[in-house]
């Protein structure tokens, strides 16, 4: 791992962070042996899973380029994860200068090193919050600070529902963030599914996860839909990762999620 150590070491050290396993799966450095292990694992099970981060990865930059074309210049990136290639401030500045982004983690290590990596600007922040309290999420003084409600904002949820169990509501979570929001505010999903995995080796992927910091869980296209209840889904609507709206980069046709866009009505 380079920079600055993270806050915790001892903590971040001791278990495999979901955070810190992407990270590995993009090529990045931002990791300790541990979450590397654990991530090798996974990659024995599934070697395409660097190339599906990839294309998870693709995904949303293509989401975040269709809201910046609709006009949209808000975006709130809930689980943004460490600092990567292609940070959405980075693929939005191009087409709108002016475009506030607010990063959401839930993990300290990826949040202090968002905040030592990404520019201090004025429209770019990052926030320590979790997904499953969205109540304290849209009452943080940094969230409001640059995000105004009155006007249609995206909300980027890419590959952090899968590690939401259901206990813990992610639906009612994402209907909450729904009803602060202005229509014309846009979702974007990208979600893990096992939908024509064999079921051993999810299995075996999903134990590796329940030895980490967050559990994985990949959902039937059914349950990703419920997320866009309010939402009309932009064409081609909820659909494979690399089938949405593919724009010319190299399409692997690697996909273990499913990803959409929806307008909120
Ligand atoms: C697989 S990474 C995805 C990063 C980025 N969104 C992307 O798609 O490239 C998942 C991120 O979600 C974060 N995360 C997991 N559960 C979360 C929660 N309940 N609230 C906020 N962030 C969460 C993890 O710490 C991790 O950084």
């Amino acid at each position: 791992m380079t920079g600055d150590p993270p806050a915790t070491p001892t903590e971040a050290e001791a278990r495999p962070n979901v955070a810190r396993m992407y990270d590995y799966y993009l090529g990045g450095c931002h990791n300790f042996a541990v979450d590397r292990a654990a991530a090798q694992r996974v990659l024995e099970i599934f070697p395409d899973t660097g190339v599906a981060a990839q294309t998870n990865r693709a995904f949303l930059r293509r989401a975040v380029r269709f809201a910046a074309e609709q006009g949209i210049r808000q975006f709130l990136d809930i689980g943004a994860g460490l600092p990567t290639q292609g940070n959405v401030h980075e693929v939005v500045r191009p087409l709108a200068p002016d475009a506030r982004v607010v990063y959401v983690d839930n993990d300290e290590v990826a949040v202090a090193y968002a905040r030592r990596l990404l520019p201090s600007d004025g429209r770019t922040v990052v926030v320590h919050g979790d997904l499953r309290r969205p109540g304290r999420l849209l009452a943080d003084p940094d969230v409001r600070g640059l995000i105004d409600f009155d006007r249609p904002v995206a909300v980027l949820l890419a590959a952090v529902l899968h590690f939401v169990v259901d206990a813990d509501n992610p639906w009612a979570a994402v209907g909450l963030l729904r009803n602060a929001t202005a229509p014309g505010s846009l979702l974007a999903v990208s979600h893990l599914t096992m939908d024509g995995a064999p079921p051993i080796g999810a299995a075996q992927g999903q134990a590796v996860y329940r030895r980490s910091s967050a559990p994985l869980i990949p959902r039937p296209h059914a349950e990703v839909l419920r997320f866009f209840d309010g939402y009309d889904l932009v064409e081609p609507g909820l659909v494979r990762l690399a089938e949405w709206r593919p724009d010319g980069e190299p399409r692997t046709g690697v996909s273990h999620g499913y990803g959409g866009v929806g307008i909120r009505r």
